[in-house]
């Protein structure tokens, strides 16, 4: 049984600045909600209740919104406001929250090393808040990864296909076809320029990883932007054993880019247009 999900969000968010100046990119709201909330609420329905942030400087903001606040909630108590925060309250009263901090921004594969101890030996999920994820009628997207997991029992990393001229905003994969969703990875490249893609198949911020990544994390050294890369680290994993790569059912809105921060904005507010027709 999978129960811990790590996420990591000590990035600085430039895409957003000014926004981001003292206000971590996983607090900004997509209507009312926080970016990071959808990603728990998706790792809470997929059975993952173990919550592990990977922060750095100026993301308090993501402990105290996992936190009560006394005083606001006794000066809303027994007022329809309090509607709003029954979906933060089941996340408190399901999950454990807890927190350790990458002293410095050497990439994501540093940032998921650094969560080693909240860890520990077990398979984990890992979420990157800033792609918000629907499942749609199916399951949420990390609720199919797990269910794969429990068939294969190795890393599997959620892709999708992107336009060829964005591959090189993306850890991109090749492999053998297993089915139409699925395929079992033996190759993958960070960031690569169109014409050394192996594919055109997108890694999206969405894993499940078994615990000896980190060793292979730990031997992994600095590669593109000289950032100690997960897709590096999985490479190797997947030449010694087994990563599968996964197109899950379901949509993804790139909330780190302006462009799909609106996107989702859209969605949802269609959505919430819907239902109070
Ligand atoms: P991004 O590449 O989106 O970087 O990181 P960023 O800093 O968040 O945003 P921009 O590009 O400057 O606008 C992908 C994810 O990995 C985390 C980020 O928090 C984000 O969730 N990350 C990245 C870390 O936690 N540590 C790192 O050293 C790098």
């Amino acid at each position: 049984m999978i129960k811990k999900c790590l996420f990591p969000v000590a990035g600085y968010g430039t895409r957003f600045l000014p926004a981001t100046k003292a206000m971590p990119k996983e607090i900004l709201p997509i209507l009312d909600k926080p970016l990071v909330q959808y990603g728990v609420e998706e790792a809470h329905e997929a059975g993952l209740t173990d919550i592990g942030f990977v922060t750095g400087r100026g993301k308090r903001a993501i402990e105290d919104h996992f936190d009560v606040n006394y005083e606001l909630e006794d000066k809303i108590a027994g007022t329809g406001k309090e509607r709003a925060l029954l979906g933060i309250r089941t996340l408190l009263e399901d999950c454990t929250f807890s927190y350790t901090r990458q002293i410095a921004m050497r990439g994501l594969g540093d940032a998921i090393l650094t969560g080693q101890t909240i860890i520990g030996d077990e398979p984990f999920g890992v979420v990157l808040a800033d792609d918000l994820c629907i499942g749609g009628d199916e399951a949420g997207v990390l609720s199919q990864m797990v269910s794969l997991y429990n068939q294969f029992r190795c890393s599997i990393v959620a892709v999708e296909e992107v336009p060829v001229d964005q591959t090189s905003n993306y850890g991109i994969v090749a492999g053998e076809t297993i089915s139409d969703t699925l395929m079992r990875v033996t190759d993958m490249v960070e960031k690569p320029n169109p014409e050394d893609a192996p594919s055109n198949l997108a890694i999206i911020g969405r894993y499940i990883l078994t615990p000896d990544i980190f060793d292979l994390i730990r031997a992994t050294p600095p590669g593109k932007n000289d950032e100690v890369q997960i897709t590096d680290a999985l490479l190797t994993q997947a030449n010694q054993g087994c990563v599968m790569a996964y197109k899950f059912k379901g949509r993804r809105f790139d909330c780190g880019s302006v462009d799909g921060f609106v996107e989702a904005t859209n969605y949802y507010y269609q959505k919430f247009l819907n239902c109070s027709s």
